[in-house]
């Protein structure tokens, strides 16, 4: 992409923002990488030297809840070390410009973008930050210090498990509804940072471009590459989020 078609994308991208009146944001990996936190698909199929099943599906943590708490352990540990970036400023002050026709859904886990200040977040995998009781059910918003790899139920001694959505796993059907009809009811869907290959959350992005509405959403796609979503988007703006999502609200408050 040349500097002008970048340039031409991020000024469509602020112009399609200034006429919506709802907008609904869909994020991934991505928008934490430039915070130091690793995106999921690398190259070598693992996740931080670990097979995905062993340590994000109800089958590893059945055969081994131990390994699945050192491998969490290890990920709340990053996550308590790293810092929002410009990317999760930028979203927080789109939500300050369209107050409650904002909806923020995210698929990470890490909770940076409530560390920003981003008020209406859906994150529809769970969070770092909550563990859930497997024996009373009982969720808890726990501070990022060390658990163990055995952590006990402070109510009732229930072996503790993350409050993550593994895969094989469904989501929160009340948090998914209300991402669906944030989806539905925008006029502009913001997908940054997300590979889009992960269903049911990539579906967010048919969804907003449904005919039930008058006129389907414009989808932007913010992204070092093009994904699955690309084939949906409108406009692509390609680079680090953290650097194109603050161009791109400079030039909706120009
Ligand atoms: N700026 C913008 N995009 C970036 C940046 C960046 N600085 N760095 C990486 N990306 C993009 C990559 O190009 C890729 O498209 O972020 C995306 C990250 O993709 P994944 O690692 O697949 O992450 P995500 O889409 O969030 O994965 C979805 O899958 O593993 C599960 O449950 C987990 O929530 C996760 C879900």
């Amino acid at each position: 992409m040349s500097d002008t078609e970048h340039e031409a994308a991020l000024q469509q991208a602020a112009d399609w923002l200034r006429l919506a009146e709802r907008v609904c944001v869909l994020t991934g990996a991505g928008v934490s990488a430039e915070s130091g936190v690793p995106t999921f698909r690398a190259s070598d199929g693992l996740w931080e030297g670990h097979r995905i099943e062993e340590v994000a599906t109800p089958e590893g943590w059945a055969r081994n809840p131990k390994l699945v708490w050192q491998f969490y352990g290890a990920r709340r540990a990053n996550v308590a070390l790293v810092k929002p970036n410009p990317g999760h400023f930028a979203l927080v002050e789109l939500e300050r410009r369209f107050g409650d026709k904002f909806t923020l859904v995210t698929q990470n886990v890490d909770g940076l973008h409530s560390v920003a200040g981003s008020k209406n977040v859906l994150e529809i995998h769970g969070s770092l930050r909550h563990t859930r009781c497997t024996v009373c059910g009982a969720v808890a918003n726990r501070a990022l210090e060390p658990l163990g790899d055995a952590p006990e139920c402070p109510q009732c001694r229930g072996l503790l498990r993350p409050h993550i959505v593994w895969f094989g796993e469904g989501l929160d059907d009340d948090i998914w509804m209300a991402a669906m009809e944030a989806a539905d009811a925008c006029d502009v869907l913001l997908v940054v940072g997300t590979s889009a290959v992960v269903h049911p959350a990539a579906s967010l992005i048919p969804i907003s471009k449904r005919r039930s509405k008058e006129v389907p959403a414009k989808v932007i796609e913010v992204n070092l590459t093009r994904t699955e979503a690309s084939a949906h988007a409108d406009v692509g703006v390609y680079g680090p989020s953290g650097e194109t999502l603050p161009k791109v609200l400079e030039r909706l408050n120009a």
